[in-house]
């Protein structure tokens, strides 16, 4: 069975869905790699890198997407919504396709998708278990935005995060606020702690405030009644308008008293709710740094432009996008072993197995058999209810 790696398409996008690691992984499970050629270089890593562990290159994306029966991607479909239709072109019958897809956003490039007849998967759709966890690209890649996001803190603020004590004099440390700790917010935590910062952070679920203390950073308590804010997958539920308003009065304090705010807060498959208004940015000092990291999903601070920096009474809120790509290597490092597991979890015996009764196979297939088949998607396109569990195991490739 042939695995294509072809190099991204998405403006701006360094990450290579593969690195030369997994291709040596992949070799041993008796599957063959095909490399774009050029696919790695944004990612630091050469043509002659893949060579070396047994890839073999090709000369343009249509030679990988016609010999591949499975193409790994790290931005597909929905993720890369200009290039999504030329990409289908290229697409065939049978093939498989992987990578982020968001096909909640874009369903109709999921019914196009079905259409040619691939069997596409969505990493985002990898459903958040203990035995998944090698797999879970989202995760990894905000991992990789949390850390960035307290880099990019630092160098925006006029002020130094570390204290120093020197003959000119003591430098106070700066003050840094992360709200919303789950994965990128608690890397945002680390960073800011390793480079000297004061770090507090507030997050609605209270199960996260042990975590916030052993990274050396003071839980902010403040008084709202968000007990049953944790859904049992253990994200944060979606809350009231009224609550959010209660939440925003209780933080204002807080927020003027930062240097930075770095914002995380999201509630899987919802926009982000909105936690620091106009009003409280007017309340921060002028130098002060807002870093919100939900600014694709609506943004946590109501000036966030997505992609962009805004300055308004001399506070600089800064709306990152695509931040794993700006840290291409190991992004794609991380990203390379989650696929690379998943592929792995979907070979048997050298060729790839629909068993439509294991979670992770049933959770991220977006299309097969020439049909769309996620239900949410399903449900956006106005098609009926399909259940997935009734199809039979197939082997495709
Ligand atoms: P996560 O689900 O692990 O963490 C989100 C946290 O926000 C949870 O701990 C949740 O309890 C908390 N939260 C929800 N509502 C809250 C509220 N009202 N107040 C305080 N906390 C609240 O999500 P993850 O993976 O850490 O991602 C965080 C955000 O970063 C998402 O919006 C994601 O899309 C974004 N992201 C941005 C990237 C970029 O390049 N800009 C890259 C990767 C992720």
């Amino acid at each position: 069975m042939i695995i294509g790696i072809c190099k991204e398409t998405f403006p701006g996008e360094r990450r290579v869905a593969l690195i030369p690691d997994a291709v040596r992984r992949l070799t041993k499970l008796d599957l063959e790699v095909l490399v774009e050629s050029g696919a790695g270089i944004a990612a630091c890593i050469s043509d002659a890198a893949y060579e070396e562990v047994g890839a073999r290159l090709a000369s343009s994306r249509a030679e990988v997407f016609a010999a591949a029966d499975v193409v790994l991607q790290v931005r597909s479909l929905g993720a890369n919504p200009e290039a999504a239709p030329s990409d289908l072109a290229l697409m065939r019958s049978g093939q498989t396709i992987i990578g982020f897809s968001e096909p909640l956003s874009a369903p109709e490039l999921v019914r196009d998708a079905g259409d040619t007849g691939v069997t596409s998967f969505a990493m985002e759709l990898l459903p958040r278990i203990t035995r998944a966890q090698s797999m879970d690209a989202l995760s990894a890649m905000a991992t990789v935005a949390g850390y960035k996001s307290a880099l990019l803190a630092a160098e925006a603020l006029p002020k130094m995060f570390p204290m120093f004590m020197t003959a000119a004099g003591t430098v106070k440390p700066a003050k840094v606020l992360v709200v919303g700790a789950g994965v990128a917010g608690l890397q945002a935590i680390a960073t800011a702690k390793r480079l000297g910062a004061v770090v507090s952070a507030y997050d609605i679920r209270p199960a996260v405030k042990e975590q916030v203390e052993s990274l050396g950073a003071r839980f902010v308590e403040v008084e709202l009644k968000a007990g049953d804010a944790e859904s049992a997958g253990g994200y944060a539920k979606a809350m009231s308008e009224e609550f959010y308003g209660e939440q925003r009065k209780l933080m204002a304090k807080v927020v003027a008293e930062s240097d930075v705010v770095i914002t995380t807060a999201a509630v899987p498959g919802k926009t982000a709710p909105l936690l620091v208004t106009k009003a409280m940015v007017k309340g921060m000092t002028p130098g002060s740094v807002i870093v919100d990291l939900a600014a694709e999903r609506g943004g946590n601070c109501e000036l966030t432009k997505a992609g962009e920096t805004v300055v308004e009474d001399g506070v600089s809120v800064l709306g990152p996008t695509n931040l794993p790509s700006t840290v291409p290597y190991h992004a794609s490092q991380m990203y390379s072993k989650n696929i690379s597991t998943l592929l792995a979890h979907l070979v048997k015996d050298g060729v790839l197995e629909m068993d439509l009764e294991d979670e992770i196979t049933r959770e991220m297939l977006l299309t097969h058999g020439g049909e769309v088949v996620q239900p949410q998607v399903r449900e956006l396109l106005g098609l009926p209810e399909k259940d997935t569990r009734t199809e039979e195991t197939s082997r495709d490739g």
